[in-house]
């Protein structure tokens, strides 16, 4: 039975990985910040993780019971969407870049040696974080941390290449959740879908790529 662990699996696209997952026979484990509040199935394993707390990942890393195929990062944290070119408020720019920089880092670097051989590592980011496709100030803050997002993949793919494992940024559309929002287009079981195609397919989408849902090769 292959492994695959969820991070940011309370809601939104997280949550629709491990329904997924789950649904095609997969064992489960779903990291989210407050498990005892979840109504998830009793099958799937959750861990508390926050990836703010770094001693929260170091716990789970040593806890896991089974090596993992797949680790999904998916927690991510938006902040303020300014329209123009604005100063963060400080303390936001504190949470959403240790949430969606460090978090990822952390994550990376303490469940890489937790992973299968062959294994892939997801990690969520958005087409807000390329700088080839950047044309607005809009969301600056959460751009600047997309954007870090992606030399973290870029500099882990390098780190791990000699391990075999691979790691992919990917891009899943604008899709309805609470981060997308309600005029998203898009829904989270095809947008799901479509990044669990790209994770599966290691010679189409190999390592240290930037792919969309549907499979689209972006500009860093
Ligand atoms: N939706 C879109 O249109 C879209 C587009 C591009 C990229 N993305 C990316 O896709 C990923 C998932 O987005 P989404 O739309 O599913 O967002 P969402 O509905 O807002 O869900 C965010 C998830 O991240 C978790 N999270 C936030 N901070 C966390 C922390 N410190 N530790 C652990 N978990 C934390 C949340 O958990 P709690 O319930 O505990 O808050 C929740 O499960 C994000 O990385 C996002 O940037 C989304």
């Amino acid at each position: 039975m292959k492994t695959v662990l969820v991070v940011g699996a309370s809601r939104g696209l997280g949550l629709e990985f491990v329904r997924q997952y789950a649904a095609a026979g997969w064992r489960v484990l779903a990291g989210l910040r407050h498990p005892a509040s979840t109504d998830l199935p009793a099958a799937i394993t959750t861990h508390a993780i926050d990836v703010c707390n770094l001693a929260s990942i170091d716990a789970v890393a040593e806890a896991l019971q089974h090596e993992l195929d797949h680790l999904v990062i998916s927690a991510g944290a938006l902040g303020v969407k300014n329209l123009g070119f604005e100063t963060p408020d400080p303390e936001d720019f504190d949470r959403v870049m240790r949430t969606n920089v460090l978090g990822t880092i952390a994550l990376i670097e303490q469940l890489a040696p937790r992973m299968a051989a062959g294994g892939t590592i997801a990690v969520l980011s958005s087409r807000m974080g390329s700088i080839g496709d950047a044309d607005s100030p809009f969301a600056l803050l959460y751009r600047c941390s997309k954007a870090a997002v992606n030399m973290v993949v870029k500099c882990a793919a390098s780190a791990y290449a000699d391990s075999g494992l691979r790691i992919v940024a990917l891009y899943p559309g604008w899709v309805r959740t609470e981060m997308g929002g309600p005029d998203a287009p898009l829904l989270p079981p095809e947008s799901v879908t479509g990044m669990r195609r790209v994770i599966d397919d290691a010679d189409a989408f190999p390592s240290g790529g930037f792919f969309s849902y549907r499979g689209d090769p972006l500009p860093w």
